[in-house]
């Protein structure tokens, strides 16, 4: 692992180790599987994201919750062309009714999203799936993305709600699923 890899690896599992101790588990390592999806421990769900300069992480007893997936990602990163890539054409016209410094924040979270509802879903969708396989639709006043999901997702899911919030150089997206959620 390159050194700037390592670095932020080692960050991410300091963040879970402090949320597998706040969530009252006694074993604190996450491990990983070949595809580099993380193997919490046994009774509890999670998630980590980190840029190159901050790592975050969530943890909770599976009691409750199937899952759960956040992301973070530094504003602006996601530019014109970018955005074609990632957006599909309803998510691409809802951005061009924004100026282009907001819609390069937007499709960030527009991006942020979906590596979110990938991180949520994978656990037991357990195949990988594209970008245009997730609608997001944001509603901005109340902090908040519904993503509708196309059948190509081995799911009984059709939507996800999912939370996001500008902080300072960041965005950060979260979704989780309920065991009552379906
Ligand atoms: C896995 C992926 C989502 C990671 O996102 P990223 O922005 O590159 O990196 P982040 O820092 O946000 O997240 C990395 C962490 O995600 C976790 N992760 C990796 N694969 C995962 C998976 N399949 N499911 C859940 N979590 C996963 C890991 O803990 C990883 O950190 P670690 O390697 O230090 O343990 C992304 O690289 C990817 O492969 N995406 C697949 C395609 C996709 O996103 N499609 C969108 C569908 S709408």
């Amino acid at each position: 692992m390159a050194a700037p890899r390592q670095t932020e690896f080692l960050r991410g599992r300091h963040c879970a180790k402090t949320a597998l101790i706040q969530a009252g588990a006694s074993d604190h390592h996450v491990r990983a599987h070949e595809d580099r999806s993380p193997i919490w421990p046994q009774g509890f769900i999670g998630s980590i994201s980190h840029t190159k300069e901050i790592a975050i992480a969530v943890a909770a007893s599976a009691s409750n919750l199937k899952s759960i997936g956040i992301d973070i990602e530094r504003r602006k990163r996601v530019t014109d062309k970018l955005a074609q890539e990632i957006c599909i054409a309803s998510e691409l016209d809802w951005l061009s009714g924004f100026s282009t410094d907001q819609s390069h924040d937007l499709a960030t979270l527009i991006f942020s999203a979906k590596e979110t509802i990938y991180k949520c879903l994978y656990p037991s969708v357990q195949h990988v799936f594209g970008f245009s396989a997730v609608t997001i639709l944001p509603d901005l006043d109340a902090g908040s993305f519904n993503a509708v999901l196309s059948s190509e997702i081995d799911t009984d899911y059709t939507n996800i709600q999912g939370r996001f919030c500008f902080s300072g150089q960041d965005v950060i997206t979260s979704a989780i699923l309920t065991r009552a959620s379906l």
